[in-house]
């Protein structure tokens, strides 16, 4: 569990952060200036500092050079009620990992500490895996032997040379946005890279989501929104889902690629843009071509680079290796320790057709290690196969799902702590510890 530390002189936003971040699970810490906030900071060694710009003892930015000075590896969140880039720019260049404008947007609090916390995860396993197989497991390792995977690779290392626009196409849960982000981490690992699923924001805020909006561009522009565009510097812009952008967004979306530049809404200076983009898609745009849904013209400007990515049930020779490797990963984040699948097993693992693809097979998975108590993979078929596709399942994370397996327990064994830990194939203070991190009540007896 990673721990936040929250510096803002505003109680209510202090106390609205404390709610949302122990919700998501975090410890969370908070001070209400420099001086009570640098106490914690040193005392407590957090992961993730949010800290206010402006503070009644000092200004946050003195803060951060400070910390950074003294080698702190937290990663730190600026927050600015200010609307000047230049106390962004400098906040970055004194190595804060992002700043978000206040009013405070949640979700895109959460995007960004999302963001953080894959980064500290991803260091921490490098860290634990040095002397392991540090080489053979990297976070976003794309794990694989088929001819389609090692053409996958080779396409990926073509399209880190340059800035080409690449389209990727492939069914749900096939890996596209894995391949983009491996795209990014490829060609400009130093730069942002800023995802924005198209179907997942309602077309009239796509716009000001995408291209930022003025103070005053529309009713409820409070203030300037810096958009994605313009947030992906020289990176990488990642538009997931570009099958479903409106024909109206799909014309502006051109005309930023045709001209290297946009105005955010309501605005008159002229933006450049120097990202790279990448679109991905599980519709067939040339059908849509057809139907006029999609613009050819902008189909051609995206698709510079294009890479396939096949269902899992036409590579079924990467399961064992995906298995493998996933089995890994789960393990790494449930603290298990499950290594053998029994061949009757992985022979089921192998005939299943898995319309939900490699995030199916990771969902089966980390179902199959909760529920195992030994070292082996136990699978209960074919029950766990029907349930597990994407559209009958929640997005949940290993942690969720594994406080609610340990609570079914509990209540299964009647609260009783030893029949738990057996079933759970934990020891008791393993158990203990972890209903004291999800904050587990023992049922009643
Ligand atoms: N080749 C691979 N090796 C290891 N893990 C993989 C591979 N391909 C996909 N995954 C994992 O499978 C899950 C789904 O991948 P991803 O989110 O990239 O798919 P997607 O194509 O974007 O899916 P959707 O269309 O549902 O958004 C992720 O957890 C990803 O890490
Ligand atoms: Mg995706």
């Amino acid at each position: 569990m990673e721990t936040i530390l929250v510096i803002d002189d505003d109680d209510a936003i202090r106390r609205t952060l404390e709610l949302h971040l122990k919700d998501e699970g975090f410890e969370v810490l908070s001070g209400a200036d420099i001086a009570s906030g640098r106490e914690l900071w040193l005392a407590r060694s957090p992961d993730v500092v949010i800290l206010d710009l402006k503070l009644p003892d000092g200004d946050g930015i003195s803060l951060l050079e400070e910390q950074m000075q003294a080698a702190s590896d937290a990663i730190v969140i600026m927050v600015t009620g200010y609307q000047d880039m230049e106390y962004a720019i400098r906040a970055m260049k004194s190595g804060a990992f992002n700043y978000i404008h206040k009013p405070l947007n949640i979700d895109e609090l959460d995007v960004v500490i999302n963001k953080a916390v894959s980064q500290i995860r991803a260091g921490k396993q490098a860290k634990t895996l040095q002397d392991d197989d540090a080489s053979e497991f990297k976070s976003d390792r794309i794990a694989g032997q088929s001819q389609a995977v090692l053409e996958i690779h080779k396409q990926i290392g073509l399209a880190s040379k340059s800035k080409i626009s690449v389209l990727i196409v492939g069914d749900s849960g096939t890996g596209k946005e894995l391949v983009a982000r491996a795209i990014h981490h490829n060609s400009t690992p130093e730069q942002p890279f800023m995802a924005v699923n198209c179907s997942a924001i309602v077309p009239t805020l796509m716009e000001s989501e995408l291209w930022g909006h003025e103070r005053g561009a529309f009713t409820g522009a409070h203030q300037r929104k810096i958009g994605r565009m313009e947030l992906a510097a020289s990176g990488t812009l990642f538009l997931d889902e570009i099958g479903d952008m409106s024909l109206e967004l799909q014309a502006k979306l051109l005309r930023v690629l045709q001209e290297k530049s946009f105005e955010r809404v309501g605005g008159a200076a002229s933006i450049p843009f120097n990202a790279r983009v990448i679109t991905a898609t599980h519709r067939n745009l040339e059908d849509m071509i057809k139907e006029k849904t999609f613009r050819e013209d902008l189909y051609f400007r995206l698709k510079v680079a294009v890479i396939s990515l096949p269902p899992l049930r036409e590579r079924r020779e990467d399961i064992p290796v995906l298995v493998a490797h996933l089995l890994k990963k789960i393990n790494r984040e449930l603290h298990r320790n499950i290594e053998r699948v029994p061949d009757a097993v992985m022979k089921r693992l192998l005939q299943y057709d898995w319309p939900g693809n490699i995030r199916e097979l990771e969902n089966v998975l980390i179902q199959a290690v909760v529920r195992s108590s030994t070292d082996t993979l136990s699978l209960d078929f074919p029950g766990e196969m029907t349930m597990t596709t994407r559209e009958k399942r929640e997005m949940k994370s290993l942690a969720a799902m594994e406080k609610e397996h340990i609570e079914w327990v509990l209540i299964e064994v009647g609260g009783n702590l030893g029949k738990a830990c057996e079933a759970l194939g934990i020891t008791r203070p393993t158990l203990r510890k972890k209903m004291e991190d999800y904050d587990i009540k023992p049922p009643p007896r």
